[in-house]
């Protein structure tokens, strides 16, 4: 088969991933009480493993125990040992896979039932009606930005101890590098806000602080916005700016993506109709930054056919295939399209039946988390799953474990 999804793919940190499928990070809300992880994740990455992805990625994986964007939320932080980590890291390995971990601090999209008081670049809250949800941040200390920043780096040089081959900063869909890169949730006036070389001083800290802990031919990326689709926000041009000034640094792979809380467009939401047609949300911007940088580029968010995954790669405009929700119901998807079946994937919109349910739970999360759940029981994922039954198994966990007060 001619296709480019089986070629090997050289990052600049000299590691090569074994094909041009990735999964994209989907967080498994699935960890032990004090944020550990367990057998269940070995079990669900073993099969991802064995799906035939070349990169996974793992949910995002918190820095701060008091900052928790999920109830059970893996974290990685001083004093404090996780002795499923490793277990994680081998099984993710399997078949020459490669598995970096998400590296992640909510800001301010830290549910108050978690956070009284989230943190943030500024004391700004989310729009309404998200407002009810997440408590109005305080504005973080210049002394509390530099923690944070070592946190990052505290976290990746355990992921690295611990066996994973690389890890990605989240650095899109309106968590806290989302918010200091964008001039609607970042209004400070010190030299951590205010002009772009100013708002993108956090993520290229981050990514320096990182790098200088786990070396050279360590694997780090970063996903980043598109754009935040919001009116005042972080925009094309930014990200443009943003992408070429990682590059320089050395980032090992840029992953586009797009959105936050106030604008999901990385799930297709908002999404213009000409851009859905052309499969891969976006790839228009995609084929813009390809002509900026030669770093790596990964497009998550829409892929759904092998000739979407082909067209896309064929034009150059990126590198590596991202791909969620798929691989959360076929966990073989990337086997059968590297064996060039005419695969499409079973993603379809989903509904309760229920308008006023669909627009007070985060559906497609919570369906789809409830896949991850079943994998990592050793069972097969389920796409005939009721929508109301996902619900209700989702307020029935929080009702156990996530309706406590954190901070
Ligand atoms: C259940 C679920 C959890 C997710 N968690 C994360 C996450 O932890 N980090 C992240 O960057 N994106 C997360 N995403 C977004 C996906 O990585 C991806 O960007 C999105 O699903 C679009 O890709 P798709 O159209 O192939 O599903 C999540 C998506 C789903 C469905």
């Amino acid at each position: 088969m001619s296709s480019k999804l089986i070629e090997n793919l050289e990052l600049p940190c000299g590691a090569t991933l074994k094909n041009r499928l990735g999964k994209s990070a989907m967080s498994e809300n699935m960890g032990s009480p004090l944020f550990v992880a367990n057998p269940s994740f070995a079990t669900l990455y073993s099969r991802w493993a064995a799906g035939g992805a070349g990169l996974l990625l793992t949910g995002n994986v918190m820095v701060d125990s008091r900052a928790l964007g999920e109830a059970k939320n893996v974290v990685i932080e001083k004093n404090k040992v996780d002795p499923q980590l490793k277990s994680w890291a081998e099984a993710g390995k399997k078949n020459g896979t490669h598995i970096w971990v998400q590296l992640n601090h909510p800001g301010k999209q830290s549910p108050k039932f978690l956070s009284k008081e989230p943190v943030a670049p500024s004391a700004i809250p989310l729009k309404k009606p998200l407002d009810r949800l997440f408590a109005t941040p305080r504005a973080l200390s210049e002394e509390e930005i530099l923690e944070i920043i070592e946190r990052f780096s505290y976290a990746a040089k355990v992921c690295q101890e611990s066996g994973f081959t690389g890890v990605q900063i989240h650095g899109a869909h309106g968590y806290l590098v989302s918010q200091f890169l964008s001039p609607t949730h970042n209004q400070r006036n010190d030299q951590w806000g205010g002009s772009l070389e100013n708002r993108m001083r956090f993520v290229t800290k981050v990514y320096q602080a990182i790098r200088k802990e786990v070396g050279h031919a360590f694997p780090v990326g970063i996903k980043l916005n598109s754009a935040d689709f919001q009116k005042g926000g972080f925009t094309k041009e930014d990200s443009m700016a943003v992408v070429k000034k990682l590059s320089e640094l050395g980032m090992d792979l840029i992953e586009i993506s797009g959105g936050t809380y106030e604008s999901p467009a990385m799930m297709g939401a908002k999404v213009k109709a000409s851009t859905q047609a052309r499969e891969a949300y976006f790839l228009d911007y995609c084929e813009e930054v390809r002509k900026l940088v030669s770093t790596p580029l990964m497009l998550t968010g829409g892929f759904r056919s092998l000739q979407g995954m082909e067209e896309a790669l064929a034009t150059g405009a990126c590198d590596l295939v991202g791909l969620g929700r798929s691989i959360a119901i076929q966990p073989n998807f990337p086997n059968e399209l590297l064996a060039g079946r005419p695969v499409t994937s079973l993603v379809k919109p989903l509904t309760t039946g229920w308008k006023f349910l669909d627009n007070i739970f985060p559906l497609e999360i919570i369906w789809y988390t409830n896949q991850l759940h079943l994998m990592g029981q050793g069972k097969n994922p389920d796409t005939k799953r009721s929508t109301l039954k996902a619900v209700f198994s989702f307020l029935f966990a929080m009702g156990k474990n996530g309706f406590k007060k954190v901070r």
